[in-house]
């Protein structure tokens, strides 16, 4: 065993032609040879949204896009509804809580998916509610809620849908428009196979509506003067010149593939993992698994922190383990980024080798038959 292997939830492992094309030599962002990149990826990031409305670019994680919806559309002492199921519902709760909003938080059990029936229930009692703000995929329980059935709901009221597509925007459908999704947001680093440092949003025309008149301080997130600049072939602040690169590649290539192609090759690694794990003997924590990141249950006797350090160090495979209240508890696996089937059969022995050494009972043989047959069955040409 030689290579390191990166199967987190984000960051994830890189294409072997964004390593060169983040090893290119600089150019400036206002050149001719960048204008027609960013023309391409503006062009292209529509079809990852699957939205008829602009995406957006900022440079910055995650969370500042989710920052940037927010405030976009946010107006001190709004009130908002927050599904909170793990720790990035927690995050987007607090935020929407510092920029002056009423929140209201609809605490779901981890490794649930948020029931739409309580969410229509909530908004019927306050028809007043401006936001309702969700996860695709919370990734601290790798658990995927409703999101085409809560945007039937929401669309049916005054409320705006502000979906956390991070770890699910390119790694499963999401189509914006056909979702009602309201405000949009993806990260870089996760499901759009780049290094860290990127999130792309989109508003919808309802939010569009509300976006002028949102009165939350603003200044480098501000959505209309970056349509502004983007509308003159530029970005609003200095570009992002080599992961937008970069980006221009991964959108082409999707493009090229077609989603449905794209996401079935997802979802085969998922399915790959969910089987891999009765294998493992491991059950999955998620009542609702999500295809961008499986977790798994350990055994009560092993401790989880241990075992991924383990695995890091001796077997220089990195997952990622629990959160908070599942601290040690879990492992959880990334289906995103750049993976080869190697990856995955020797993730699957990696784990086994860590799990005997852990004093688990498995038979490395069969586990081994068992992940060659299951890739060479499924493989997609
Ligand atoms: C669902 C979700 N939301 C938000 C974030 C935060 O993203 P970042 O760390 O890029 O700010 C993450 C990162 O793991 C995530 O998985």
């Amino acid at each position: 065993m030689s290579n390191q292997i990166l199967l987190a939830p984000g960051p994830v492992q890189l294409h072997p032609e964004v390593q060169k094309i983040l090893s290119l030599p600089m150019i400036h962002h206002r050149t001719p040879e960048f204008d027609t990149i960013l023309k391409s990826v503006l062009t292209n990031l529509k079809f990852l949204f699957q939205t008829k409305n602009s995406v957006f670019m900022h440079s910055c994680t995650g969370s500042g896009g989710m920052e940037s919806l927010l405030i976009n559309v946010l107006s001190p002492n709004d009130k908002v509804l927050a599904i909170v199921s793990g720790k990035f519902g927690e995050r987007w709760a607090d935020m929407a809580e510092a920029f002056g909003a009423h929140v209201h938080r609809l605490n779901v059990e981890w490794g649930y998916a948020a029931n739409p029936n309580d969410v229509a229930n909530f908004l019927t009692k306050n028809p007043d509610t401006d936001i309702v703000m969700t996860q695709a995929c919370e990734t601290s329980t790798a658990t995927a809620h409703n999101i085409s059935e809560l945007g039937k709901i929401i669309s049916k009221t005054q409320a705006l849908f502000l979906v956390d597509g991070i770890t699910a925007l390119g790694a499963y459908p999401l189509p914006m428009d056909n979702y009602f999704i309201d405000g949009l947001v993806a990260g870089s680093q996760k499901a759009v196979m780049l290094p860290t440092g990127m999130s792309f949003v989109s508003f919808s025309e309802k939010a569009w509506q509300k976006i002028p008149n949102a009165r939350c301080p603003k200044f480098y997130f501000d959505i209309q003067k970056e349509n502004a600049a983007n509308k003159k072939g530029e970005t609003l602040f200095s570009s992002n010149v080599p992961l937008i690169r970069a980006l221009d590649f991964i959108l082409s290539r999707i493009k090229e593939l077609g989603l449905e192609k794209h996401y079935a090759q997802l979802r085969r690694r998922a399915d790959y993992s969910r089987s891999m794990a009765a294998e493992l003997k491991l059950t999955l924590f998620s009542k609702s698994p999500s295809d961008s990141v499986t977790a798994m249950n350990l055994p009560a006797d092993i401790d989880g922190v241990k075992l991924r350090e383990y695995l890091e160090k001796k077997y220089l495979l990195t997952l990622m383990g629990g959160q908070d209240q599942l601290k040690g508890q879990i492992l959880r696996m990334g289906h995103m980024g750049y993976i080869t089937d190697t990856d995955m059969h020797e993730t699957t022995l990696r784990i086994a080798q860590g799990l005997i050494d852990f004093g688990t009972s498995l038979d490395l043989e069969h586990i081994t038959n068992a992940s060659k047959k299951y890739l060479k069955e499924t493989e997609i040409k």
